[in-house]
């Protein structure tokens, strides 16, 4: 069994530890939940265990079809090993239905679907508050080569595809998400998390939201919300 040493970094909802080898992190998934730059902070029951899961099995299925990630296996209920990873501070979001941000930005009534798929580059910086950048502003500031761009773009895009199409029998809409990518001796490396933290999952019938939202909104249910997509996925892989 890998062993915690040192704590490497401690973001809003995950610990990252070193291990005796340098090649491997451990990630513990914390059920602490912020939103708005922060301003707003909670505790979601059972969300740590939860995301840790849904994370692994995601990136299994994606993994298994192509899409290099940095997940190894789980450890623990709420602890991933992973590849360590050097993460590229762009974030990048898909969307596929105007939700959130985009729906304010462009003044779109929200569940808009988008006549082609989205995509958004974010500078992952907590002092400039996450601003939205494009290609050139990645080149500007070296935060990824023209080459690693390309390749976020591409898997994102297979993220994408994968994940709507992979989803759909369980009555998942994936409206947006975000992505993080890592470098591993060189390699671009999906990383991070896929979660009802990090993706707007809406059930596809009622159209009832299934995901963080619920937090930001306080729209209730938070919980069960976190707990029916975990449900649906894990049928899906029986
Ligand atoms: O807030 P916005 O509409 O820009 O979010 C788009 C998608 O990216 C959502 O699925 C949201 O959960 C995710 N996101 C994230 N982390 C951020 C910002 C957005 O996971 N810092």
């Amino acid at each position: 069994m890998p062993v915690k040493s040192e704590l490497l970094y401690e973001g809003k909802a995950k610990r990252v530890y070193r291990t005796g080898d340098p090649d491997r992190y451990l990630v513990e998934f914390k059920d602490d939940a912020t939103a708005f730059d922060g301003l707003k902070k909670g505790t979601i029951a059972r969300k740590g265990e939860i995301n840790a899961r849904l994370s692994a099995l995601f990136f299994q299925v994606l993994s298994r079809r192509g899409v290099p990630t940095h997940f190894i296996e789980q450890t623990g209920p709420r602890e991933l090993l992973v590849r360590a990873v050097e993460i590229i501070p762009v974030e990048v979001v898909a969307r596929n239905i105007a939700a959130g941000s985009l729906a304010k930005r462009l003044g779109l009534a929200e569940g808009t679907p988008l006549k082609r798929p989205v995509l958004e580059f974010y500078y992952k910086s907590d002092a400039l508050h996450d601003p939205m950048i494009n290609n050139y502003h990645i080149a500007a500031l070296e935060l990824a080569t023209d080459t690693q761009i390309k390749e976020m773009e591409s898997y994102a895009w297979k993220v994408n595809e994968l994940l709507t199409e992979f989803l759909q029998p369980a009555d998942l809409v994936l409206v947006d998400f975000k992505l993080e990518f890592g470098l591993f001796h060189g390699h671009v490396l999906l990383a991070d998390e896929i979660s009802p933290d990090t993706c707007r999952f809406w059930d596809g019938t009622s159209g009832e939201k299934l995901d963080k939202d619920r937090f930001r909104r306080d729209l209730g249910g938070v919980e069960d919300a976190y707990e029916e997509v975990l449900s649906r996925v894990e049928k899906l892989l029986q």
